[in-house]
């Protein structure tokens, strides 16, 4: 018998396994495809090696604009796609590394009863393993959306878009969120034709408005077609049979667009039915969210979840906290990890970095806050840059009774580094006054922390005098 069985082997569930391991347990893990879950495979992992080509390859513009004049004599798409498989395989391997001591099955997962799990392959049961708890971290899937299948050659979901052979020419990207923000920037910049369309009113609708602005604008720049406010259909494919018809809604207008590709990127559906879940006892709301405490236990007090299936933020290191937490509350330990506040970074140029409440979010709690900024324009890091994004700013949110940071947010280079400044003041509860004895050098990037902590003390730096 396992001490532990570990459903899903993305970044909750083989933390947690890594984890369990080091404090002397007995762990099997069970996966239905490839260590390292969506984030080492269709996610964090290849986009960040795409956005890494697409960002290089703008670079040289900026640096043409700037006097350093080049040409470029090819691009092999097909070896750039190879430097994105190189990435995805050396993560796979590096989690295959960590796993050593864990025992691996790959197959289905399924929950029995509180002690057993069935590892299926094609559906049919293959083995049983026996243990003391069980974990579950499975993850989510791309949501589907109406009239549009996902048919793996012309409609696909980021999980085909990372395994393709080589670039289309164009391509609609169905959702203006944190992936079709990103890969309509990285598509942009290495020359396909992108649509980038968002049912909403503005693009990243979960983000203020002041900093999905300035994305927006950048996309723009890039050469990605935004449409906001835009209901899509799918109208079928061109009789050459190379294209898709795609048909858009936009208030009163109608627009057909003909593209080889359509991406959607509308949000992800949780992985937790046929897990045999409910069967057992454990509660879940009618999304699928798995109910869990501060230890990420379930209602069934054996039976541990992490990751996406716990709910939102879906990001890989909310899953790796959760993994942790997870082993913490098996071993008893005392004072587990706690959650803590979940940055995000939205990887588009200028990159997006956020942490704590938005400005949305505290004025619909009803949260007394001041709000202070600090414009990149005044930052001598970005100016001395070729790629500079003086729209770029940082603000953050100040809670008027105890001057501590409720949040913060950052458009502009750098921000998925810098954001972690704020992270910390922010997990350690510190206020104004302690937060300004912290000195950043310069030039960098860093300072806008410390520029943005005079503007709230009312002493700017380098900021605009009022
Ligand atoms: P998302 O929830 O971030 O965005 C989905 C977008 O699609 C929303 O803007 C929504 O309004 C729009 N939408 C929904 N239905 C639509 C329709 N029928 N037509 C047009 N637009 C429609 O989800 P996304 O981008 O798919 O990402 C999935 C998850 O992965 C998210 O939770 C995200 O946080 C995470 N992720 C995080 C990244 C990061 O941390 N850098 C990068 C990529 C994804």
């Amino acid at each position: 018998m396992y001490d532990v069985i570990v459903l899903g082997g993305g970044p909750a569930g083989y933390v947690a396994a890594v984890r369990l391991v080091e404090k002397g347990f007995k762990v099997a893990l069970v996966e239905r495809k490839y260590l390292g879950g969506e984030c080492t495979n269709w996610g964090c992992i290849p986009s960040k090696a795409l956005i890494d080509l697409s960002n290089n390859l703008y670079s040289l513009k900026a640096l043409s604009k700037a006097g350093l004049s080049y040409s470029i004599e090819r691009i092999d798409y097909s070896r750039l796609l190879k430097h994105v498989e190189r990435a995805v395989i050396k993560s796979r391997e590096g989690i295959k590394y960590l796993l050593s001591d864990v025992d691996v099955f790959y197959g289905v997962g399924r929950v029995k009863d509180v002690n057993t799990v069935e590892v299926l392959n094609n559906s049919k049961v293959v083995k049983e393993l026996t243990g003391k708890n069980i974990v579950v971290a499975t993850g989510t899937e791309p949501n589907v959306i109406p009239s549009f299948k996902f048919d793996g050659e012309r409609i696909l979901s980021n999980r085909e878009f990372f395994e393709l052979k080589s670039f289309p020419n164009s391509i609609a990207i169905i959702g203006a969120g944190a992936i079709g923000c990103e890969i309509s920037s990285a598509l942009a910049k290495l020359g396909v034709e992108v649509h980038l369309i968002e049912i909403m009113n503005k693009i990243l609708p979960e983000v203020d408005k002041d900093l999905s602005d300035v994305v927006h604008k950048h996309l723009v720049k890039q050469g990605v077609k935004i449409y906001t406010s835009a209901q899509a259909k799918y109208e079928g494919v061109t009789p050459d049979g190379k294209e898709v018809i795609v048909k858009l809604s936009l208030g009163s207008d109608l627009i057909e667009l003909k593209v080889e590709k359509v991406l959607i990127a509308a949000g992800r559906k949780y992985n937790t039915s046929g897990l045999g879940l409910e069967n057992v006892g454990v509660e879940l709301d009618s999304k699928g969210v798995i109910s869990v405490n501060e230890f990420m236990r379930t209602t069934v007090p054996n039976i541990y979840a992490a990751g996406d299936v716990t709910g939102p933020p879906l990001l890989a290191h909310k899953a790796f906290r959760e993994g942790m937490i997870v082993a913490d509350a098996i071993a008893g330990v005392k004072n587990p990890l706690p959650r803590g506040p979940i940055p995000m970074v939205i990887y588009t140029e200028p990159e997006v970095g956020l942490v704590g409440l938005s400005e949305t979010q505290a004025s619909k709690a009803g949260i007394a806050y001041k709000v202070f900024k600090f414009p990149f324009i005044a930052l001598g890091r970005d100016y001395a840059s070729i790629k500079s994004t003086p729209e770029g700013f940082v603000k953050i949110l100040i809670e008027e009774n105890t001057r501590k940071m409720l949040g913060a947010a950052i458009v502009g280079n750098a921000a998925s580094e810098v954001i972690h400044l704020f992270g910390m003041g922010l997990t350690l509860g510190l206020d104004l006054t302690e937060l300004r004895k912290v000195v950043t050098a310069h030039p960098t990037y860093s300072e806008v922390f410390s520029e943005v902590v005079n503007e709230a003390l009312g002493e700017p730096l380098h900021g605009p005098r009022k």
